[in-house]
């Protein structure tokens, strides 16, 4: 069952050619809408990670790794909301399969892109820069996070974490998923999902 699972996706997340430029998305468009999605997906989640990071390192330096979970965990949901708010109609979504916060568990869409994710790393040792899924009247732009040393206060090995970090994440997350993780580890994704009209809009 979970092999033909596994073969499935190779077959929805096999890279399509359109003008001899390889598109990683689960349907076959003109090179001109992929542009288009590009575009849209990547200014939303450039500015979200820019928001997101400038927020961190601040709370880091002023707070110290406590604190600044703290101040993650209160605003990380509201800055994504205010940057697709900004950008307007469009919607942002931080997802994982390792989830800490239970409102960012994957869809049945999402798990889909996150399997075309690790199963692609796992084949070609690297990670493909996106991948587009279109879905119910929008379409789904993904961008791919991997972990870097400073994500590792929060999300490391709970054994090699300050014991204070660990006791605040148990606290607001008695749930967390999201620890483990090593340099370089694929850790999830920025779902920017696009209204399939504004696409066809922008195509004109
Ligand atoms: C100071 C601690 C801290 C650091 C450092 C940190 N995170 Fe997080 N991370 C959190 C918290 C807290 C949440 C839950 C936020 C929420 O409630 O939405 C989270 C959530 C996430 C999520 C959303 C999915 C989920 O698990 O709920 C992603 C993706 C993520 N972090 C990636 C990263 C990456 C990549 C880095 C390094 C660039 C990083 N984090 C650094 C504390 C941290």
């Amino acid at each position: 069952m979970k092999k033909a699972g596994v073969a499935l996706l190779a077959v929805a997340g096999v890279l399509m050619f359109g003008c001899g430029k390889t598109q990683y998305a689960n349907v076959d468009m003109p090179p001109k809408r992929v542009k288009v999605i590009k575009d849209f997906g990547e200014d939303a989640s450039k500015m979200l990670l820019k928001e997101l990071k400038k927020e961190l390192k601040t709370a880091l330096k002023t707070k110290g790794p406590v604190g600044a979970i703290e101040v993650c965990s209160r605003k990380a949901q509201a800055i994504t909301q205010e940057v697709a708010e900004e950008i307007g109609d469009i919607q942002i979504k931080r997802t994982s399969f390792k989830y800490r916060n239970p409102n960012n568990k994957p869809d049945e869409y999402e798990a889909q892109a996150l399997k075309f994710f690790e199963e692609t790393l796992k084949k070609t040792g690297k990670l493909p820069p996106y991948y587009i899924q279109k879905v119910d009247g929008e379409y789904r732009y993904y961008k791919p996070l991997k972990v870097q040393p400073v994500c590792l206060t929060c999300h490391g090995d709970p054994k090699h974490m300050d014991p204070k970090v660990v006791e605040k994440l148990k606290e607001l997350y008695p749930e967390d998923k999201a620890t483990g993780y090593k340099v370089g580890d694929f850790r999830g994704v920025i779902r920017v999902s696009i209204p399939e009209d504004v696409i066809k809009k922008s195509c004109l």
